[in-house]
């Protein structure tokens, strides 16, 4: 880690009747990205929203919006979230039969390409693409809904995908989603991430979203400080 991690709330645990609000809050407590995860009822069994939902969003922000689509065939989707206001898309390995088409039709749209892993995918199955890519996120819990636990055994997935990245010349970043919490935030960006998404940790926090922020700012930072 040569930066401070970026902290990107995943709205998914914000309360969608004050979903303005709740955006408003973490940008001004100081978050980086806004995560917004799209769910299609069938990648995952959970359904979320999509590209109005999306725009809405980016009309209360000027912060990126960081899209994670758990959805099936993402490509026919890409240039609805580019146009709603996406700044990172990210698809999932295991959705996308033509992963590397899939990557250059997000870059044509001018948004930066992401890739996500699910718990059980290898970190070197996106070897042959790691370098077209500005994120790879590397699921620490199986995607569908907030509020899980920690998959510990992403700790290892996150240092290979460092390795890997490093070896393939790869300047993506790498994003931890799923379970992500000031408990963990030390370890994961010791292991290797660069982003931290945080749906619970954040929009549940007994004092509010903006104490949620600030405990998973300090904890990533007290690991940058412990790793120099
Ligand atoms: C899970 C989503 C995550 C989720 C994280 O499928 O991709 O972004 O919202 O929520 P927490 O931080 O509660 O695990
Ligand atoms: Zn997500």
């Amino acid at each position: 880690m040569s930066q401070r991690a970026l902290l990107a709330p995943s709205i998914l645990s914000a309360d969608f009747g004050e979903l303005a609000e709740g955006v408003r809050v973490v940008d001004r407590a100081g978050a980086d990205w806004i995560h917004v995860d799209v769910m299609d009822g069938h990648f995952v069994p959970n359904i979320t929203l999509g590209p109005a939902v999306t725009a809405a969003v980016a009309r209360v922000t000027d912060l990126p919006l960081d899209v994670h689509l758990m959805i099936e065939a993402p490509e026919r989707y890409l240039e609805d979230f580019a146009d709603a206001g996406a700044s990172v898309l990210t698809v999932h390995q295991e959705a996308c039969p033509h992963l590397h088409r899939t990557i250059q039709q997000i870059r044509e749209l001018g948004v930066s390409p992401g890739v996500a892993l699910n718990p059980a995918t290898p970190v070197e199955s996106i070897r042959d693409v790691a370098a077209d890519l500005d994120l790879v996120l590397i699921m620490s819990v199986n995607p569908g809904f907030g509020g899980q636990a920690f998959i510990p055994r992403s700790l290892e997935r996150l240092r290979r995908a460092r390795a890997l990245l490093d070896e393939t010349g790869s300047r993506a970043r790498i994003e931890v989603d799923g379970g992500v919490s000031p408990d963990n935030a030390g370890a994961v960006v010791a292991a290797g991430a660069d982003v931290l998404v945080a749906g619970s940790a954040v929009f549940r926090h007994p004092d509010g979203a903006a104490a949620g922020v600030d405990a998973l700012r300090a904890a990533a930072a007290g690991a940058h400080l412990r790793s120099v």
